[in-house]
């Protein structure tokens, strides 16, 4: 691997995860907030993106393609069915997802899946292997890959290597009830860096590390033995700058146009959420009942648009809270409807982003109310998206990781629907000034701490000796910025 003087001062970054997915200017809402925050890393780094290329292959040969798309790097492999069985649906969205979400019910327990797991991360490991330089930073992302660090290290690699969890981390008790859930977490120990969304996912996995493992915390950074793992609250953020530019997008004007014109004068309430049980839709929707139940005077002054993108459609729990929204969508709209009004406009399709801003902006209420989310950045989308002088409410579940960050939304439990429900009305109701304090407090914790400030913190830690991150701890600063201290 070319290994040049002149990188030698910017060490290269390698980011690893299990999708890769440069912007190609042809958006789609599927896409996600990694795509978008790790272009922006790698950009800067002269860095290469490794992954799998979403394709199915006959039988696994470890040929990596290489791309370049955007000045992104990418370098993909294809992976053969058994191993998207076991790896991707299996451990990783059957296993892993549920329990990391508190899904315990939805937890399947396989030793298929979790040798799966373990193969394909294997996979990995070998197949990238001879792309690394000794002064690469590497940085793995997500649940689907929590081993690879591990795998490396064995392999001889003394890199720094990095971790970051986009997902929450479960409590002990919850995580326990996984076979294996040692040999998974003792594993995180070979990274120099785990960066987690919010400071309860952090503090969730010192309390299983403390106890299962005697490690002991100095600072932000956890000892056991000679290894030393910093501990990171480092929340993932936009790319401000790029989305609030859609204001200027004939796309965005013309989804707002035509969202306004279909209102015809009726608020719009918004949703927009991969389709997915975490998100917490069907409590939503029974919500959104309770409310034209308990409110007859919003009949036809309000309207609901879910838009909700299918996904992972070979796990039979995703396929189960399809059919459920249906019925529940189908239900109330029979209910309440008129002739000329529907309560639910719920939608299967994605839209591009500059559509989503101009949907974001005609909404007078954001909807997002996960059960339990790592982050969210649909909540700090739906903010970014709105007009100062006139902005909408953004009704926000405390479970998702950007509560921390927005106190200022309107905070409800998703899982009490009539506290949902009075959320929804106390926003439908709120008055001008407190819309626009609310809105001005959150819209500059977003841009402070945007996409940039994300990676560079992230990487900042990385690039940085264990040691030397003991020494002059800037724990205290470090934890301010993320947010934590709120
Ligand atoms: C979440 C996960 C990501 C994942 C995305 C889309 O945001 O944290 O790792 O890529 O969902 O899910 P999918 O299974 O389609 O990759």
């Amino acid at each position: 691997m070319p290994h040049t003087q002149t990188q030698a001062h910017t060490p290269r970054l390698i980011a690893v995860s299990n999708r890769v997915q440069v912007e190609t200017g042809v958006d789609n809402a599927n896409r996600g907030g990694l795509a978008v925050a790790l272009a922006a890393a790698l950009r800067q780094s002269n860095g290469i993106w490794f992954g799998w290329s979403g394709k199915q292959t006959g039988e696994f040969t470890g040929q990596i393609a290489f791309q370049r798309a955007d000045g992104v790097a990418t370098a993909t492999i294809d992976l053969e069915a058994q191993d998207i069985e076991e790896y991707y649906n299996g451990f990783a969205n059957r296993t892993l997802w549920p329990l990391f979400h508190y899904r315990l019910d939805l937890t399947e327990i396989a030793r298929d899946f979790a040798g799966g797991y373990a193969r394909v991360n294997e996979r990995f490991a070998d197949t990238f292997s001879p792309l690394i330089a000794p002064d690469d930073l590497i940085w793995v992302h997500d649940y689907h890959l929590m081993p690879l660090g591990s795998h490396l290290r064995k392999r001889g690699f003394e890199n720094r290597i990095g971790f970051f969890l986009h997902i929450p981390w479960p409590p002990p008790s919850l995580l326990m009830s996984l076979p294996g859930h040692r040999e998974l977490a003792r594993g995180m120990l070979d990274y120099d860096v785990i960066g987690f969304q919010s400071e309860e996912w952090r503090q969730a996995f010192i309390d299983y590390a403390t106890v299962q493992f005697e490690a002991t915390l100095e600072g932000e950074t956890l000892r056991l033995g000679e290894r030393l793992t910093r501990l990171l609250v480092c929340p993932i953020g936009l790319d401000v700058a790029d989305f609030a530019g859609a204001v200027h997008s004939i796309a965005a004007r013309q989804a707002e146009t035509r969202l306004v014109v279909s209102a015809v004068g009726r608020d719009m309430i918004v949703g927009v959420d991969r389709l997915d049980y975490s998100k917490g839709l069907a409590e939503r929707f029974a919500a959104y009942e309770l409310l034209l139940a308990d409110h007859p005077e919003l009949h036809e002054k309000v309207s609901l648009l879910q838009i909700a993108p299918p996904s992972r459609g070979d796990v039979a729990s995703y396929r189960q809270i399809r059919e459920e929204l249906d019925a529940l969508s189908g239900r109330i709209n029979g209910a309440y409807s008129s002739i000329d009004w529907v309560p639910i406009r719920y939608v299967n399709q994605g839209y591009s982003r500059d559509e989503l801003f101009g949907i974001y902006r005609a909404a007078r209420v954001g909807l997002v109310t996960p059960l339990r989310d790592g982050m969210n950045l649909v909540a700090k989308e739906y903010v970014v998206a709105q007009d100062p002088a006139d902005p909408g409410v953004l009704v926000l579940s405390r479970f998702a990781g950007a509560a921390a960050q927005l106190p200022q939304a309107v905070l409800v439990n998703p899982h009490a629907i009539e506290d949902m429900a009075e959320g929804i009305a106390r926003a439908l109701a709120m008055p001008l000034a407190e819309r626009q304090e609310r809105h001005r407090a959150m819209l500059e914790t977003i841009t402070r701490r945007d996409v940039r400030w994300w990676s560079e913190t992230f990487m900042a830690a990385l690039a940085e000796e264990p040691e030397a991150a003991l020494a002059h701890s800037n724990v205290a600063d470090l934890r301010e910025a993320a947010g934590a201290k709120r």
